[in-house]
């Protein structure tokens, strides 16, 4: 196994939405530190074909393919991880999508409930699901992915910014309710993070026929004057997973490039 360090060996994590480009980071950086890792999305092939890749580097890694609005799905993957390593450590709560650019008067109300199934109740299910294996075995961390649109209101994106408050109100909530337990819980807050995410919402902004695609559309809003990369948020959540985190709990924290400290 490559690892840079041990500090998650021996650990069992999972992680949704990893056939993306922060759960796949995050995925990565939790497995190069020793954890076994299940990749959790609903994009079969891609899923698969990340957990080949990890799994190419010599890490512990297996796929499976979930909805994470779906119940039954939920408690599979949780269910797949118990029956292949025997429990769950850590759990890099992260699946979202980003719905479409659009002022709140024109957006589809079915378009808004799925966002708000996927956003919302699959962090929810995600974390109903996880938190009694950690509790019974008094042990383990939890990150949510929240956003910047937890911190800041981003005008077309009302939707998808209402569903990151409600992960950030999760993280406080779920808190409090675990804080004199050994379990943590807290949220990560990326800005802009150059991912595929990013790069379909640009497409959607930009002019007709800009050759750019609008990339970098974002830039005037991020005083770093660079996005972040994938692999700057999974450093944050590693962190947030791992036992040096161990007074952080309901956080909500911010990897932002001073977004939301200047905005
Ligand atoms: N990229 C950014 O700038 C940015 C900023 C703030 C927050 N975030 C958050 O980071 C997280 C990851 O985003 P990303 O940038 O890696 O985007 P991404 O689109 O690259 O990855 C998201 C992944 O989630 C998966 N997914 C979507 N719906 C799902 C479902 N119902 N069930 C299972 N998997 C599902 C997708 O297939 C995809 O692989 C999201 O929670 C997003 O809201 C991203």
């Amino acid at each position: 196994m490559s690892t840079q360090s041990s500090s998650l060996a021996g650990k069992v994590a999972i992680v949704t939405g990893a056939a993306g480009g922060i759960g796949g980071a995050s995925a990565a950086e939790i497995g190069r530190h020793g954890a076994k890792v299940l990749l959790v999305d609903n994009r079969d092939d891609a899923v698969r074909q990340k957990a080949d890749e990890l799994a190419a580097e010599g890490l512990d890694v297996a796929a499976f393919t979930a909805d994470v609005s779906d119940v039954a799905q939920v408690d599979a993957y949780v269910a797949d991880a118990i029956a292949r390593w025997g429990r769950i450590d850590l759990f890099h709560n992260n699946a979202a999508m980003e719905g479409p650019f659009l002022p709140i008067q024109d957006y589809d109300v079915d378009v808004f409930d799925r966002l708000v199934a996927v956003n919302v109740r699959g962090v929810f299910l995600g974390l109903r699901a996880v938190l009694p294996k950690l509790l019974a075995q008094d042990s383990g961390a939890i990150v949510n992915t929240s956003s910047i649109a937890a911190w800041v209101g981003f005008g077309n994106l009302a939707a998808y910014t209402a569903t990151k408050h409600a992960v950030a109100g999760f993280t406080r909530a779920v808190a409090a309710e675990i804080a004199t337990t050994n379990v943590r819980v807290n949220a990560v807050s990326p800005g802009v993070i150059e991912t595929e995410f990013v790069k379909r919402i640009e497409r959607v902004v930009a002019a007709p026929g800009d050759p750019t695609e609008g990339h970098g559309l974002f830039m005037p809003s991020v005083p770093k004057q660079r996005y972040g990369q994938p692999e700057e948020i999974a450093k944050v959540v590693r962190f947030l997973l791992s036992d040096d985190a161990s007074y952080v709990l309901g956080a909500n924290w911010l990897a932002d490039g001073g977004m939301q400290a200047t905005g």
